[in-house]
């Protein structure tokens, strides 16, 4: 990415990075951090790292490097519509972002984001959950030679090898209903993890119209 565009003003790491839900290691970034267009910012985006347990990058923003990182509620904490989360980052930094803006977080997003960051069991809880789940369905996909992404966050990719919607035009008969294709990847569909039972009913419709 850094030898890609030299006069890059910003470089975007999504890390997991979706769709992919693969982790960018840490040193990677550490390399980026130090090897990056001069004047550059990289804004790492951190959405899904709560559902990986791979260590946050917190502690560069501390050591005043040159990056932002975003943060959402609405991943593992589940609020999605409440629009809460935050940017980290060098007061001079964050004061790029102000003009995007849209304003005050909503009073009831602050209310439920705080309730949240105080919860100890919140996170653990859930990334087990979500944990568990992933690794009974990437086991499903070894046990039956399909080819995936190894994921480390709430959906996967896997090859259906033919263009991808029509398997997901397909599972929607079976009630069944995934996420999309990306064009770069035409024969892979991404699926969101639910729940034990959700995926269940995911793999009896996978096996029947991959058959
Ligand atoms: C990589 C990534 N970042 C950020 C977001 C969105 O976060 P928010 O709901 O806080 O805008 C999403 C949601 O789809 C996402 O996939």
């Amino acid at each position: 990415m850094a030898a890609a565009r030299p006069e890059a003003g910003l470089l975007y790491v999504c890390n997991p990075n979706n769709p992919t839900g693969t982790l960018t290691p840490r040193e990677d970034i550490e390399w980026l951090l130090a090897n990056k267009p001069k004047g550059s910012i990289l804004l790492l985006d951190e959405a899904y790292i709560h559902i990986a347990g791979a260590p946050m990058c917190s502690d560069l923003v501390a050591k005043d490097k040159e990056l932002v990182i975003l943060r959402t509620f609405s991943k593992i904490y589940g609020m999605a519509g409440i629009r809460a989360g935050a940017a980290l980052g060098r007061p001079d930094l964050l004061q790029k972002i102000v003009p995007y803006s849209s304003g005050a977080m909503p009073v009831t997003a602050m209310a439920a984001a705080t309730a949240s960051l105080k919860s100890k069991n919140v996170v653990p809880e859930r990334r087990k959950i979500i944990g568990d789940v992933r690794g009974d369905v990437l086991g499903f996909l070894e046990k039956h030679r399909f080819k995936y992404v190894p994921s480390v966050s709430n959906k996967f990719m896997v090859d259906v090898r033919r263009p991808g919607g029509e398997i997901i035009e397909a599972m929607r008969k079976e009630n069944v209903y995934i996420g999309r294709v990306w064009p770069a990847w035409p024969t892979y569909v991404r699926v969101s993890i639910g729940t034990q039972p959700e995926m269940e009913k995911f793999k009896t419709a996978f096996l029947k119209v991959m058959a």
